[in-house]
């Protein structure tokens, strides 16, 4: 897999690939509907060098946020800095520094992508010699379909080709907004290394998605946001800890009436008399710990099955989406 390897250095690498200050959007009204506060003081920060996912349901407010940092959509207030220039301050350099993967798709169906990457390096003033149509189609594995018309190219490889269109101009920061949306197992696992490729050599990569795996086996940083408010903004390792919580059922030969000594240590809870519930930590503890100790109690034991949340629990715990919560977790 190729991967930049001109990126343009400037005099000081600022700290934050992209940063956010209050940043909002109120969308004017249309027709009937009313304003749309679609972005309330967004604060946020990524570091140069991270892999970071931007998880949220549908009309949080993710693409809002991309289409500002891409120059396509006009910012209510608040600031929006990519590499260091203010995207309404330096619209020019701010486009310069990023290449933008859209949620929606437009390409124009009689291109072919040899020709399509050739226009957009154009577009962005890359000299004929310095251009990497080529290394940039082998990449997202398209050489073989360097000059079909982009009408007979599937949903993924049209995505895989948006994704080395944003890299012609070799962009220190690439945002991908649903990179993977419709993307077939095998060829997202192709997409996620080529973006693993390009972050290893340099490039801070933004990306919205609705697959959790993805954020989880890609991302270095994870921030949630709901109804246009950052409600979590930590390092992945971090988010994955608050869910780190595994649950044994246990159905019991005899009844208890407490939880054993041999236990200490673990959130034993006793729903019935023959059935024990025990609360442990994956990372830190094993369940065949938990069973010896109860053979050593001599506890016998009829059925065991577990429990285990993941992130997908604590997205909807922060989203809303299984209790109404909307709680706030900052980065510790
Ligand atoms: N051009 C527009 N005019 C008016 N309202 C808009 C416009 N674009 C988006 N919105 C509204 O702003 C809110 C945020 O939308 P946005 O597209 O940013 O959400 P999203 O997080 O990207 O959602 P999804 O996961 O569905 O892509 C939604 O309520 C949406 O209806
Ligand atoms: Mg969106």
């Amino acid at each position: 897999m190729a991967a930049p390897t001109d990126t343009p250095t400037p005099v000081s690498l600022p700290a934050n690939a992209v940063e956010l200050r209050g940043l909002t959007k109120i969308y004017q009204p249309t027709g009937k509907a009313g304003p749309k506060h679609a972005l309330k003081g967004i604060d946020l920060a990524i570091p140069r060098g991270s892999l970071f996912g931007l998880l949220g349901p549908n009309g949080a407010g993710k693409s809002t946020m991309i289409n500002i940092l891409a120059g396509l959509v006009n910012k209510t207030g608040g600031t929006a800095s990519i590499w260091g220039h203010e995207v309404s301050e330096r619209p020019r350099r701010a486009r310069a520094s990023i290449g933008v993967v859209p949620q929606e798709l437009n390409m124009d169906p009689f291109f072919t992508p040899r020709e399509m990457l050739e226009l957009q390096a154009g577009l962005y003033g890359v000299p004929k010699k310095e251009r990497r149509t080529e290394e940039l189609l082998d990449a997202v594995g398209l050489s073989d379909k360097a000059d079909a018309h982009a009408r007979s190219l599937s949903g993924g490889m049209k995505r895989r080709l948006m994704v080395a269109k944003a890299m012609v101009h070799t962009p220190p920061v690439l945002i991908l907004d649903e990179p993977t949306a419709g993307v077939d197992v095998e060829l997202r696992r192709q997409l996620w290394d080529y973006v693993r490729t390009l972050n290893k050599s340099g490039t801070t990569v933004l990306l919205t998605t609705h697959y959790l795996q993805e954020a989880e086996e890609l991302c270095d940083t994870i921030a949630i946001i709901n109804h246009g408010q950052v409600v979590a903004c930590e390092p992945k390792t971090t988010l994955l800890r608050r869910v780190d919580n595994k649950a044994l059922c246990l159905t019991l030969e005899r009844d208890l009436s407490a939880a054993p000594s041999s236990l200490e240590g673990y959130t034993v809870e006793l729903p019935e008399p023959r059935r024990m519930v025990v609360r442990y930590q994956p990372s830190r503890q094993r369940a065949g710990a938990i069973l010896s100790a109860l053979a050593a109690s001599g506890i016998g034991i009829i059925d065991v099955t577990t429990e285990e949340s993941d992130l997908e629990d604590i997205f909807l715990q922060l989203t809303g989406g299984a209790h109404g919560n909307t709680g706030v977790i900052h980065a510790a």
